[in-house]
């Protein structure tokens, strides 16, 4: 069971962190290159709704197992690295939440709208909450292995 739980939790951490990193550094770069913006926006807005049906799947994932964990061995006794990667995980999770109801809802509304400089802007928006989201996850994994 403990391996079953850290096998879901990680795997749950690949489809986000390495999903971001997709988004990041390939498919928004080369849809900027390629396509206009009354293509690109509608194209990045529903490229983001897929993708972040997946990232509340492995939210609840991360969430329950990284609990199970954690409290099967009880706060008390947990390693620093555990508590740092509770509480940078849940201010992952409320970024994510910021990210899905502010600027993403708001790109959609720009796509449906026509508005191609205000959908702009939230796609820079989102890169940048997205690129904190990265920091901050390997900032998570990283404390698990570093801190005792
Ligand atoms: C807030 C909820 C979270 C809790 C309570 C939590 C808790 C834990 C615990 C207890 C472990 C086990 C460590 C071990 O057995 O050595 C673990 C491992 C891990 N967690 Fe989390 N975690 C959370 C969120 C996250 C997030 C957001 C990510 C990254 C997106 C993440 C990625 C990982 C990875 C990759 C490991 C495996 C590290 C190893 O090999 O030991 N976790 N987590």
């Amino acid at each position: 069971m403990p391996a079953l739980l850290k096998f879901l939790h990680v795997l749950s951490a690949i489809v986000w962190l390495g999903g971001v990193s997709f988004m990041l550094f390939a498919l928004r770069p080369a849809a900027a290159e390629l396509l206009t913006p009354p293509l690109r926006l509608p194209f990045i807005a529903q490229a983001l709704g897929r993708f972040f049906k997946l990232v509340w799947g492995s939210i609840a994932v991360l969430l329950l197992t990284g609990l199970a964990m954690l409290l099967a061995v009880g706060m008390k006794k947990a390693p620093l690295g555990w508590h740092a990667m509770f509480g940078i995980g849940l201010l992952m999770f409320a970024l994510f939440g910021h990210l899905y109801f502010g600027p993403f809802r708001r790109l959609k509304m720009a796509v449906k709208a026509a508005d191609w400089p205000e959908g702009g802007r939230r796609v820079g928006q989102i890169a940048m909450l997205a690129q904190i989201t990265l920091l901050l996850g390997t900032l998570s994994i990283a404390a698990v292995f570093f801190l005792a």
